[in-house]
């Protein structure tokens, strides 16, 4: 049992602080946010993610798990048996207006524990931070304390997916941690013995870098199969069948090849955008992570054109039911939503937007007051002259289609995520468009 402070209550840092004390750790969760705080300590949690709130429950019970707004607790303990031994850092790194990580939050957490450290740390970073972040984190500690003590800055970043993100956390894939000094990176893989993980022990960039590749790489898959629908609506063949023929082969696999409304997310977008500018900064030039992005930027655009495509022209005056508001299902995360540019797109042409999500429209309601939000996909549909399926929600698949067209206006869908078989919902009367299905197009 180690002591444990973490700093941020995010996805990452509720997650990573509530499964560290599952693997029988003592941690202290710190957020400057003092509502999620209070909320927290009430067994009030700030996001939706399946399964989280019972791990919560069950470690805050069992007194491994706790929350503060107050640094010196979180850091130095309330007693000195308390004192955390690592401090991970999960806060924000949101896109800056340039397209760079904005790392603001991590130089104020940083700088927080720098101005309260009593006893020797090791600081491990789970945020996602440009390539060269660690160095400059352990510049701002050593420049910030009120006494040269020890401490130590190990790279650990997160490879989490919302939705999944306690499975992700137990049996990842791998564990990457990054170091100039491999003592304290072995000291960092002591915590996780019990996931039985591979772990891969770098250097501090390296490990940094990893991070960037690998979410640009999924990345780089959907852009691909995107173009490859686009293609497949072209010449008349189905995406769908393309991708399973292609994922057979283990050298490809069938991970990340739904083609669709293109990526959203807190990282996708953020992170692709954020490794371009590095790139960029250095005199590189990011050709393939510049399409990746512009592919990516085409899809919801193309989903406007199939509404305009199949309601005859303009959007004015058009009712359109959207289905699903968050960037993926099993999420109540907004950030960087496909369905937010779509509506806004639709908007903008004139067309008046209704909309249902199972899980995000609290979420929706604070981003987007205006929204008329129905209470479930069949009022959502009623009255429209189209319906767009944005999030692949389990609830959408189960739609019961006939009665969702009863209620429209006219009986058009575009399935922005392929849920729905273009011969079935066709039979039943609608026009339909999915992504990269040739049936459409022959
Ligand atoms: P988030 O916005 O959900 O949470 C960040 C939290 O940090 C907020 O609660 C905020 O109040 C708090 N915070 C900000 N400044 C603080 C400070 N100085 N001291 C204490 N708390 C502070 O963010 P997130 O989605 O958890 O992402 C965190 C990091 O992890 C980002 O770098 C992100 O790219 C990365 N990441 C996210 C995911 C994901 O699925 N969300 C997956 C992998 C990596
Ligand atoms: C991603 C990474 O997968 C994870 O490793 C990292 O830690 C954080 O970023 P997340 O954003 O939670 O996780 O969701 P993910 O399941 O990766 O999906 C990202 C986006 O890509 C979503 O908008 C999803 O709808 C889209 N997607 C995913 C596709 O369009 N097609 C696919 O085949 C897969």
């Amino acid at each position: 049992m180690k002591n444990i402070a973490v700093i941020g209550v995010g996805y990452v840092g509720l997650v990573t602080g509530t499964c560290l004390a599952d693997l029988g750790h003592r941690v202290v969760c710190l957020d400057v946010n003092e509502e999620r705080i209070t909320n927290l300590n009430k067994g009030i949690l700030p996001i939706y993610e399946p399964g989280l709130e019972e791990v919560v429950r069950r470690n805050v019970n069992a007194g491994r798990l706790l929350f503060t707004t107050h640094y010196p607790d979180a850091v130095n303990g309330t007693s000195p048996d308390l004192a955390a031994e690592y401090v991970f850092i999960a806060v924000g790194t949101p896109s800056a207006v340039d397209g760079k990580a904005d790392l603001d939050y991590v130089r104020r957490a940083a700088e927080s524990i720098a101005e309260v450290m009593d006893h020797p740390i090791i600081v491990v970073n789970k945020s996602t931070v440009p390539v060269g972040t660690g160095d400059w984190t352990a510049d701002i500690i050593k420049s910030k304390q009120t006494r040269p003590i020890k401490f130590n800055v190990v790279s650990n970043p997160e490879f989490l997916r919302e939705g999944n993100a306690i499975y992700d956390f137990m049996y990842p894939d791998r564990i990457v941690l990054g170091s100039l000094e491999r003592e304290a990176a072995e000291k960092v893989a002591q915590l996780y013995l019990p996931v039985r993980a591979t772990i891969m022990i770098t250097d501090l960039r390296t490990a940094e870098m990893i991070k960037y590749a690998s979410n640009a790489f999924l990345a780089t898959k959907i852009s691909f199969i995107n173009e490859i629908a686009n293609i497949c609506e072209a010449l008349g063949a189905d995406v769908k069948e393309v991708a399973t023929g292609m994922g057979y082969d283990k050298r490809i696999g069938r991970a990340f090849l739904d083609a669709g409304i293109g990526y959203g997310g807190s990282c996708f977008p953020k992170d692709v955008l954020a490794l371009a500018h590095m790139a960029k900064e250095r005199g590189r030039h990011p050709q393939l992570i510049q399409a990746v992005m512009d592919i990516n930027a085409d899809r919801r655009r193309q989903t406007v054109d199939k509404l305009r495509e199949l309601l005859g022209g303009a959007l004015q005056d058009k009712k359109i039911g959207i289905l699903g508001l968050a960037f993926k299902p099993n999420t109540d995360d907004m950030r960087d939503a496909p369905a937010l540019e779509v509506i806004e797109l639709i908007e903008a042409e004139g067309g008046r937007v209704q909309a249902y999500d199972p899980v995000a429209m609290q979420v929706a309601r604070q981003i987007k007051p205006n929204l008329e939000l129905t209470v479930n996909p069949y009022e959502c549909g009623a009255g429209c002259d189209a319906v767009v399926l944005m999030t692949e929600w389990n609830e959408f698949k189960q739609l019961d289609l006939r009665r969702l067209k009863n209620l429209m206006k006219s009986p058009v869908i575009i399935d922005a995520r392929n849920v729905y078989e273009p011969e079935q919902v066709a039979d039943m009367g609608f026009s339909y468009r999915g992504i990269g299905r040739g049936y459409n197009y022959r």
